[in-house]
């Protein structure tokens, strides 16, 4: 340990507070870090209990609140540092997509979800499928799903696999069981049929999220606005709905606690997506449409870390996990701006946010009969339950098989967001705050074609003290009056 780590957590213990391995590193770096910190500690009538990153950027600007445990002297007005990167693709792509490739991240899938079901008390004592073949008593396997097929009868045939071996379970139709995609990883407990041929199942297990999660308040002060699907490039960006979200992040008082903002995809309507989108496109040069969004962005509050994240209409590779924008792009925003990848988990101000564009709606939605594009929150709980934000291969969500599965939910999140969808929606899920972003574009002929709605115009914040939840919406229906709406 350098002599100057050494000083500083010297201080810190002798005033009673802790450093955050962030806010050390930081102050480790500066040539008056121990000034720094003992000036942090004194400035304040009591002194923090935890010295954050954030608090040190906020020191950078002498007059600027400092925000610490127990207590909110006024706001920081300098931009938060960037969140803690917990979980991101971007610079660590292996994948060259050849079989091998794929057998790897099939396991790493496997084995990833599978340790999540073993924490489980009702798979304790799971045994490998090579074994269960040759018992005749009740028994617990985990297997990922080969195929789904239904007999004649209406009862359903699953091939389920995990390391060594593979067998058939059986579905019966008069169990209801609920739907079984293909590529997510299970539970099944029952018992081998006598001939030994198929395992009868009686109960399929997900990994899910436990109930009862303790859900602590913390004394921050910020909250995390969501934005999603911007589609800025289009003609049919909600350009006066933009200004009206700008207007009131700038003017409003409630907007002064807003320290993050998310877009989780789609800030450009990027070119050829879909079939003749070049007629839907005001800009149809994909640099041209980041220029745009750059000065779009470049508006929003100087005391907002803004957090972009790319979705399948970004100038990205298209498989998912999808790495951040390319250099190119990112030199075009200013330093507010951190660039993450789809999906990416982030720690925000102590807050686990687990951010995904969507893309597997598509394929998730058309698979579970019952969801539907009107209800995203319904979706995403599906994939909660699964652990997985894409389980399903070969459909319409391309998978890039890396060394390790990026899209296996392995923690469980506080604040998981999606968008995707064009629709907003808020929900809880065993203690998961749920978040889908709305979209700031218009019906395109190609979404009245395919007939979705879109819900645009709507922001949905989380406070990151205590994790509640509101919308402020900017939507038509309502500006006209000048009045917004929290839902
Ligand atoms: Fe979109």
């Amino acid at each position: 340990m350098n002599s100057s780590i050494e000083s500083l957590l010297k201080i810190a213990a002798e005033k009673g507070v802790l450093l955050e391995p962030d806010a050390l590193r930081e102050l480790s770096r500066e040539n008056d870090a121990v000034l720094k910190l003992s000036s942090l500690i004194e400035r304040s009538e009591t002194p923090p209990l935890v010295i954050t990153a954030t608090m040190l950027s906020a020191t950078d600007h002498p007059g600027d609140g400092i925000r610490g445990a127990g207590q909110t002297v006024g706001h920081i007005s300098s931009v938060p540092s960037p969140p803690r990167v917990l979980k991101d693709i971007s610079g660590n792509s292996t994948a060259t997509g050849n079989v091998r490739d794929f057998s790897r991240y099939f396991t790493d899938r496997f084995r990833s979800i599978k340790k999540i079901l073993l924490r489980r008390a009702d798979m304790a004592g799971a045994i490998p499928i090579s074994k269960v073949l040759h018992w005749d008593r009740d028994a617990r396997i985990i297997g990922i799903v080969n195929s789904v097929r239904v007999t004649k009868n209406g009862h359903r045939l699953l091939e389920i696999e995990d390391e060594e071996e593979r067998c058939t379970v059986l579905l019966m139709k008069e169990k209801g069981f609920d739907t079984v995609l293909k590529d997510e990883v299970i539970g099944v407990h029952g018992r081998m049929s006598r001939d030994k041929h198929m395992m009868v199942a009686q109960t399929i297990v997900r990994p899910d999220v436990p109930f009862n999660r303790d859900i602590e308040s913390t004394d921050t002060s910020s909250r995390v606005a969501i934005l999603s699907d911007t589609h800025i490039g289009s003609k049919t960006f909600l350009r006066k709905e933009w200004d009206d979200l700008l207007k009131w992040l700038k003017t409003s008082p409630e907007a002064r606690d807003i320290n993050y903002i998310i877009v989780s995809g789609d800030l450009a309507d990027g070119i050829g997506v879909y079939p003749d989108q070049e007629d839907d496109l005001e800009i149809s040069d994909v640099y041209g449409q980041y220029e745009r969004v750059s000065q779009y962005f470049a508006e929003l509050p100087d005391w907002t870390r803004i957090i972009l994240m790319p979705g399948n209409h970004d100038a990205v590779r298209p498989a998912e996990p999808q790495p951040t924008f390319h250099g190119d792009i990112r030199k075009m925003f200013g330093s507010e701006v951190t660039f993450v990848g789809n999906p990416s988990t982030l720690d925000i101000e102590g807050r686990r946010v687990l951010s995904y564009h969507g893309r597997s709606f598509d394929d998730v939605i058309s698979s579970i009969p019952g969801l539907t594009w009107e209800k995203p929150i319904e979706a995403m709980v599906e994939l909660l339950r699964r652990r997985h934000l894409a389980p399903i291969y070969g459909e319409k969500t391309p998978l890039a098989p890396e060394h390790r599965d990026y899209l296996v939910i392995e923690e469980v999140p506080d604040i998981f967001i999606t968008g995707h969808i064009h629709s907003y929606g808020l929900s809880d899920y065993r203690g998961v705050r749920l978040v889908s972003g709305s979209t700031w574009q218009s019906q395109t002929s190609y979404q009245k074609m395919k007939n979705i709605t879109p819900v645009p115009a709507k922001m949905p914040v989380v406070d990151l003290a205590d994790l509640s939840m509101n919308v402020v919406n900017f939507s038509n229906r309502y500006t006209s009056e000048r009045k917004l709406v929290k839902e």
